[in-house]
């Protein structure tokens, strides 16, 4: 097992990386927690393929287990999904000294993070991620949220877990398209931090990848929590892991979030905000080939898709990212080297 502590003073955590980690979940859990009742939050199609088992071990245990199930996808980080979450979890008797479980993707994680943020003013949860987006990304760093109509991850707050478990086997449940998807996180975390990481990932035979799960989580983990350390609250030297984002972002919203995935739409950021930077002389020659080579390879697109610019630059600007009026943008010098540059917004 490996092991990898966020330091964080009074919200200090740890994560804890296994194949087949779930097995000795209950053991797992006494590390952190000394109640008798556990809520668990997941989503439907995790709940067909996980429940029962996860049920039993947790009974098996000595925990009193309730189970809450959310529909799964996007539209469940919503105010109506958190009002069904408050009331089930008061009418199955959860009280401040209990515990969350919030078992499943990034979804699941932020919405179950913040019903535990907020729920009696705050009771503790533990992170089981189960995508490899949530494993590599949303589960480390306390960020919880929900949507508004207005748009996404408007409404949150940082509050860190008290554990996160990561058993990399429930990966083999996890369909391809987002098993892309979190590899494109992982591209990222390479392309901001690590040259040697960046070409590990190059050379990769990709039929071995599953065997490489636990590495790579373990790599990610270790890249997001210096920055996580450094930056709890994401105003400075954090926003590095944005890199890709801004253009990412933009492209998700221009097509309503129903034709480009997060994953999908990052790639494309990340080979288009270095091919600017590039261009302008700032980023060694050769680097965004480097970057479309490696999106190749791991199933991902990275040219821009046909748009009308004056509206997709329009959403640029509205990034809620933006501060003072500026732009924060990551480019990298070359890969395993990032910087923040900021951009005026031209009204
Ligand atoms: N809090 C953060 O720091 C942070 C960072 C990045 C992304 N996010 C958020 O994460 C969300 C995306 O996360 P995601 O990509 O995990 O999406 P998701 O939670 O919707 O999971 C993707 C799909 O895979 C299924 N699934 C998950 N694990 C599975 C498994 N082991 N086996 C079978 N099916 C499984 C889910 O049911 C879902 O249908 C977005 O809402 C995004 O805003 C948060
Ligand atoms: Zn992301």
């Amino acid at each position: 097992m490996k092991t990898i502590n966020i330091d964080l003073k009074e919200n200090s955590y740890d994560i804890l990386i296994e194949n087949g980690l779930l097995e000795n979940i209950g053991d797992k859990i006494r590390l952190v927690y000394e109640g008798e009742k556990i809520a668990v939050i997941t989503d439907n199609n995790l709940h067909k393929l996980y429940s029962n088992n996860l049920y039993t071990r947790l009974t098996k245990a000595g925990f009193k287990v309730s189970i809450i199930v959310i529909e799964s996808g996007e539209a469940s980080k919503s105010i109506n999904t958190l009002e069904y979450i408050y009331n089930k979890l008061a009418c199955e008797g959860i009280t401040r000294t209990d515990l969350i479980l919030a078992f499943g993707g990034g979804v699941v994680g932020d919405v179950a993070g913040f019903a535990a943020s907020s729920y009696l003013r705050g009771i503790s949860y533990i992170q089981i991620p189960t995508s490899l987006l949530a494993q590599v990304d949303s589960s480390i760093g306390g960020k919880t949220a929900i949507n508004l109509s207005y748009g996404k991850n408007l409404v949150g707050c940082f509050y860190q877990p008290k554990l996160v478990l990561i058993d990399t086997n429930v990966l083999s449940t996890l369909e391809e398209d987002y098993i892309r998807d979190g590899m494109s996180e992982v591209i990222k975390y390479a392309c901001i931090d690590d040259k040697d990481f960046f070409e590990f990932l190059k050379n990769l035979d990709i039929s071995s990848l599953p065997s490489h799960y636990e590495d790579i989580v373990y790599k990610c983990c270790n890249i997001k929590k210096k920055y996580v350390e450094a930056d709890e609250r994401d105003t400075g030297i954090r926003m590095k892991l944005n890199f890709g984002h801004t253009i990412g972002h933009a492209i998700e919203k221009y097509f309503n979030y129903e034709s480009y995935s997060h994953g999908q739409a990052v790639a494309i950021g990340m080979y288009n905000i270095c091919l600017e930077s590039e261009e302008s002389g700032y980023t060694e020659h050769g680097t965004s080939d480097r970057i479309s080579e490696i999106l190749i390879k791991y199933g991902l697109k990275y040219k821009l898709p046909s748009m009308d610019m004056d509206k997709f630059g329009k959403i640029i600007k509205s990034d809620k990212k933006n501060m003072f009026s500026k732009l924060n943008l990551i480019y990298i010098k070359r890969i395993g080297e990032a910087s923040i540059v900021n951009k005026y917004i031209l009204e």
